[in-house]
Parts: C-alpha cells; sequence; structure tokens
C-alpha cells in the first residue's frame, strides 16, 4: 500500500526552502525521542541546508538526538565537489552535529555493491532489526529530488534498482545522467520506511519532468511513496501549466 500523494504549492525556492524547513522542525518535534533525517542529494536542497545553518535553525535543532542519514551518494570521496553527503556536511552537518549522528554512505569501499552492503547493515543497526515494518518507519522524514529523467535518489527508469525489493541500499555501477558516475541508492522499500517523503521541486527546469511524473507513475519519482506521508513542495516555476495534473 502507498499513500496517496499531496501537493503544497509555493511561491519560489526561497519559499521552498523555508516549507521544507518548517515540516523538518515539524516532524523532529513530533518524536520526543531519537529522530532519523534522510537527506537528498543535487541542488535542490542547498538552500534548506543553509537555511539550517542559520542561527534560528541552528538553535532550535536538538542536535543531541537527531540523526542524519543520505538517500543517494555519488560514488566518490567525501569531500569531492560531487559528493551529496559532502555538501550537507559542508553547509551545516559539520558545524552542528555530533559527528556520530552523521551517517555517509562510506563511498571510500572498494565497489558501489560493498558500500551499499555496508550501509545496509548501518541502517539495520540504526533501526534494531533486519525486515522494515510499515508501523515502525526507519525514518522520521525522507528528502526527494526529481531528476530531468524522472529518477530519484539514484533510482533510475529502467533500472534494475528500481525493483528491488529485499535490499534496503544498492550499488548502482553507471548513471545515464550527469554526473556520470557510479552511484549507492537507497531502495523504493527503504525509501518508503518514513513518516513523510518530502520532495523537493523548484524552478522552470522542473516544469516538464514535474508534469510527467504527476501523470506517469511508472516513473521512479511517481513511484517513490512513503507508507504514511508523502508530500510534494513544489514552487510556481515548476507547477504543471495544466492545473488539473497539479
Ligand atoms: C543525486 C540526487 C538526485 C537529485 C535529482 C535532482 O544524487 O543527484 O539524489 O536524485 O535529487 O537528480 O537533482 P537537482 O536537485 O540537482 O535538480
Amino acid at each position: 500500500m502507498t499513500s496517496p500523494r499531496s501537493l503544497i504549492h509555493v511561491a519560489d525556492a526561497d519559499a521552498l526552502a523555508a516549507a521544507a524547513a518548517q515540516r523538518l522542525m515539524a516532524r523532529i518535534d513530533a518524536n520526543p525521542g531519537r529522530v532519523a533525517i534522510c537527506l537528498t542529494g543535487g541542488s535542490s536542497p542547498k538552500r534548506l541546508y543553509e537555511l539550517l545553518a542559520t542561527p534560528d535553525y541552528a538553535k532550535a535543532i536538538p542536535w543531541d538526538r537527531v540523526h542524519w542519514f543520505i538517500g543517494d551518494d555519488r560514488f566518490v570521496p567525501q569531500d569531492d565537489h560531487l559528493s551529496n553527503i559532502g555538501m550537507a556536511r559542508a553547509t551545516f552537518l559539520d558545524a552542528l552535529a555530533p559527528r556520530d549522528h552523521v551517517h555517509p554512505i562510506p563511498t571510500d569501499a572498494a565497489d558501489p555493491d560493498t558500500a551499499a552492503r555496508a550501509y545496509e547493515t548501518t541502517l539495520k543497526q540504526f533501526y534494531g532489526g533486519t525486515t522494515l515494518a510499515a508501523s515502525k518507519p526507519l525514518f522520521d522524514l525522507v528528502l526527494m529530488g526529481i531528476g530531468p529523467d524522472g529518477h530519484t535518489a539514484s533510482l533510475f527508469p529502467g533500472y534494475p534498482a528500481i525493483e528491488v525489493r529485499d535490499r534496503w541500499v544498492v550499488g548502482v555501477p553507471l548513471a545515464h545522467v550527469a554526473p556520470f558516475v557510479p552511484r549507492v541508492t537507497l531502495t523504493l522499500p527503504a525509501l518508503a520506511s518514513c513518516r513523510e517523503m518530502l520532495f523537493l521541486v523548484s524552478g522552470a527546469d522542473k516544469r516538464e519532468i514535474a508534469t510527467r511524473a504527476l501523470t506517469d507513475d511508472t516513473l521512479p519519482a511517481a513511484r517513490a511513496r512513503s507508507h504514511h506521508e508523502t508530500i510534494w513542495l513544489i514552487d510556481t516555476d515548476a507547477t504543471p501549466e495544466r492545473l488539473d495534473v497539479a
């Protein structure tokens, strides 16, 4: 069973970052215990991460009980400009989060599948079990983006990874969209194990693929759903012209 998808329209990229930060804080406030946030990569979340580093949020986030994961990464060193966790660490995590609360995909492993298996072990240890239960989500919040081909995380249309059900994390030997480097990605079942899945869809360059993903349920960005709440934060420039799809 997958949750219906809700759209929240915002004016622009700044409003989208503010709305995402507010939803992240709401998820933290809703869980008095240990919180797990799964970050996304690419450029879309950058303004959000910058916002989280500002004094208001830096003071409001209970850093001692929030853990930070990444939904996918490029198979590059963390200090490489292509690294998703590297961008998040440089933008806010290294300055604010306890080091052992930041859980990168080990992209220094021998190969993407080795990294994937190691990260799956990390997730299972954090979860306290090897089987995901819809009643016990792994994450409080999963942030997601959408790529020009309708991919999300590093789940590309037509690639085997999108159909994997028996793994939480898999390697992707080659990407068919930039950056053309191997990836490591959580699978749909692992990404679905959350209280909220929040897509960040901003900018005119996303309008065409957003329109497609809102009408074509075969695309990975359409198939990715939370077992609980799936929300698209979409700004005016990215909103489909035909309002009946949005
Ligand atoms: C990645 C991301 C990917 C991203 C989309 C959108 O590793 O690239 O996880 O899924 O979210 O490609 O990227 P932009 O935000 O840069 O448009």
